[in-house]
């Protein structure tokens, strides 16, 4: 795996090295990975380069809004503070995944979650990765839009937030595992649950 250094300048909140890591691992070669909440792409271009180095050839769709949103991170109020560029973030996402000599395997697409997710058909996706808005209402709007399209694996950041807690507690009753760097993971088609080191 060849990793630009211009992947170190790229900044985030990309804690899931290890989780994405054993997704890519064991996941079928051109399997299709939809990342929700990519920031400035830091996890997006660390799975575009795990997918070359374990030769998966994934279809990698990117969602985001890139905009303000309620409880938005400082970083992000920032941004919109300093520059009167509605796409500042957008631009920054689109500047370091091609710097970053990825582009050519990374769909972006500047929409709010729920509203990519009626873009793609039912058991269509391989995994989904939720990373976006933290509140409960808004993570529980992300798994009912979601689970639906997943074939396989669906799982997310920020499982210490009360926020994803409640919401993930909730929406699976029981069938979840969460692990090391707060993380959860729902294995939708069970077969998978066992080659996975998590
Ligand atoms: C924690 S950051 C993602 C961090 C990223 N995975 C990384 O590696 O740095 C959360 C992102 O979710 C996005 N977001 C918030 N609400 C959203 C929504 N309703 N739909 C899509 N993206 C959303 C924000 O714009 C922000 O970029």
């Amino acid at each position: 795996m060849i990793i630009d250094p211009y992947f170190s300048t790229v900044k985030g909140w990309y804690a899931f090295e290890y989780l994405y890591n054993e997704l890519v691992k064991h996941i079928n070669r051109g399997a299709h990975f939809v990342e929700i909440g990519a920031y400035l792409g830091r996890s997006s271009i660390h799975l575009a380069y795990l997918s070359q180095k374990y030769d998966k050839d994934l279809r990698i769709d990117v969602i985001d809004i890139w905009e303000n949103f309620e409880d938005s991170p400082r970083e992000i109020n920032m941004a919109f503070r300093t520059s009167e560029d509605p796409n500042v973030l957008y631009k920054q996402f689109l500047t370091n995944v091609f710097k970053c000599k990825v582009a050519g395997q990374i769909h972006s697409m500047k929409l709010p979650s729920i509203e990519a997710a009626e873009l793609y058909e039912d058991n269509s996706i391989d995994i989904v990765f939720i990373d976006a808005n933290h509140t409960y209402p808004e993570v529980m709007k992300d798994l009912k839009a979601w689970y639906p399209k997943v074939k396989s694996i669906i799982a997310g950041d920020d499982y210490n937030w009360t926020g994803v807690k409640e919401a993930v507690d909730e929406f699976f009753v029981e069938d979840k595992k969460t692990f090391t760097q707060s993380k959860w993971i729902h294995f939708k088609d069970k077969s998978y649950q066992t080659k996975f080191g998590i």
